[in-house]
């Protein structure tokens, strides 16, 4: 599911989250994007923590991301936001490096009966 980031009124980026197949209260983080003339004013750890909120509104329990390790900016926003770095693994189709990062989403809403 692709959803929207605005800033005063105007959609400046982008991320998605996904249910990770066979493990229903896991979600996928993917596809964190703001528009390059936006970057750098705080936007993409704006976003971020609204997915994590939408996660939990969503009523997942724990969420998972890959990211390139040479992308310092995401990595720095991952790793403020207290995601644990599960592992590291090289893409054989890329030879690049990726990290894995892990992160529970502790805060539920109420299960509505
Ligand atoms: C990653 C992305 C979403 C970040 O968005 P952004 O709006 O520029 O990010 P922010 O301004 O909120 O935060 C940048 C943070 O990184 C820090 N930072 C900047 N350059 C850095 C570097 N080289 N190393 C480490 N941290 C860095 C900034 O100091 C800031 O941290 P702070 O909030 O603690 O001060 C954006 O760059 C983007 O869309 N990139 C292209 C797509 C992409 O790479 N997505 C991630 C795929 S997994």
């Amino acid at each position: 599911m692709r959803l929207k980031y605005y800033h005063d009124g105007k959609v400046i980026g982008f991320y998605e989250l996904n249910g990770f197949p066979g493990c229903n209260q896991v979600a996928v983080s993917n596809h964190a994007w703001i528009s390059p003339d936006q970057r750098g004013n705080g936007y993409g750890d704006a976003a971020h923590k609204q997915r994590l909120k939408e996660a939990q509104e969503l009523g997942y329990d724990y969420i998972i991301c890959t990211v390139d390790r040479a992308n310092e900016v995401q990595c720095h926003i991952l790793e403020k936001n207290n995601w644990y770095n599960l592992d590291d693994f090289v893409n054989r189709e890329t030879g690049k490096t990726i990290k894995i990062y892990g992160k529970k989403l502790d805060s539920r809403p109420p299960v509505v009966v």
